[in-house]
């Protein structure tokens, strides 16, 4: 199959949503990730997209609107607290995990009776909704357990020859994955954690807790690991003392170290260095991508992130996740 790139205008998105209806699958830009939309009312579709990630059969997918006034079209169950996080957030960066209704498919949410929503505020994403008219399932559009693609060069890396069509929206203003979070008590709980962090999900709801090992089964694709680089990654996290000793001693190992770092690390020698912003924005913003750059110019990455777990929750959990909980 010959995979189009096409920027996102009234032509390409009247193709898309010609393959959509056609039951297919076409990778589209969101503010957080490039995601891998299908109909999530046709099981058929669905199951291309796992299969074009190699994605765990028990994973489900998030499905996304394009207006809340849609919601129904996903659920017959909004609780108050998604209400309020929808309200205080969407169009964003957050997903909502409910009751899911009878249209959508068994294969969107992997057998749970649940289904995880979104409404992103890309302004592409949700035009492309729109035209489509229903609800589109979408993961994010790399191959399963890779970093995820915030642009539109790194999807076609992953996926041609497996799809049609990517349109291209440009580079992914958040760049990591949005927050999920189960309404479905009387507390929100974090399923993952994304830009909207617990401390602002907690100030308008009034408190927030984490998934425990007992709600892993909730939000199966917690238990995977995600976000690696082909090649071996270390991270290291609010003190840069001693980093370009290790990253010295790496390199007389042989090593090709490349260096993800702020302004503070341009003075450490290593073989390539990234720069990923002063901000945990971004950070958040780069951090995919550079992984993907990374693996291409040495044989080792090493991380730098000088902010505190507090700053950067979704950070923390993605460079943990991306580097197997190695740190250096
Ligand atoms: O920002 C995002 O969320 C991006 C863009 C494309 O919207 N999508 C995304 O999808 O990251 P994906 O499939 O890569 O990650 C979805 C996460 C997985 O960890 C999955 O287990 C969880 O959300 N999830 C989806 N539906 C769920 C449900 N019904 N219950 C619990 N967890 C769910
Ligand atoms: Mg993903």
């Amino acid at each position: 199959m010959e995979t189009q790139i096409k920027k996102v205008d009234e032509n390409s998105i009247s193709l898309g949503k010609e393959i959509i209806l056609g039951g297919g699958i076409v990778a589209i830009p969101t503010e957080t990730v490039y995601g891998l939309a299908a109909s999530a009312y046709d099981n058929n579709a669905v199951e291309k997209v796992f299969i074009a990630k190699g994605r765990p059969q028990d994973n489900p997918l998030i499905v996304h609107l394009s207006k809340v006034e849609d919601l129904y079209k996903a659920t017959d169950c909004p609780t108050k607290i998604a209400e309020q996080l929808l309200r205080a957030f969407s169009p964003g960066p957050i997903t909502v995990v409910l009751h899911k209704n009878s249209y959508i498919c068994e294969r969107v949410s992997a057998g749970l009776d649940t289904v995880g929503i979104r409404i992103p505020s890309h302004k592409d994403a949700r035009a492309f909704i729109e035209a489509c008219g229903i609800p589109l399932a979408a993961p994010s559009a790399n191959t399963s357990k890779r970093p995820s693609p915030t642009n539109a060069g790194d999807v076609y890396n992953d996926m041609n020859g497996k799809i049609p069509l990517i349109l291209d929206g440009g580079q992914c203003e958040i760049g990591i994955e949005s927050t999920v979070v189960d309404c479905m008590g009387d507390t929100p709980i974090i399923l993952r954690t994304g830009k909207i962090t617990s401390e602002m999900i907690k100030e308008v709801c009034g408190s927030v807790s984490f998934a425990t090992s007992n709600s892993v089964v909730r939000s199966p694709g917690m238990k995977y690991t995600h976000y690696a680089p082909k090649c071996k990654m270390y991270c290291r996290f609010m003190d840069i003392l001693g980093l370009e000793e290790k990253i010295q001693q790496l390199s007389n190992m042989g090593e090709k170290v490349v260096l993800l770092g702020d302004s503070s690390c341009k003075k450490i020698s290593c073989h390539h260095f990234i720069y990923l912003g002063d901000s945990v924005e971004q950070y958040m913003k780069e951090y995919f991508s550079a992984l993907r750059d990374g693996e291409r110019k040495g044989s080792v990455i090493v991380c730098y992130i000088p902010f505190s777990e507090k700053e950067g929750e979704g950070l923390y959990n993605r460079a943990l996740k991306s580097c197997g909980g190695n740190t250096i």
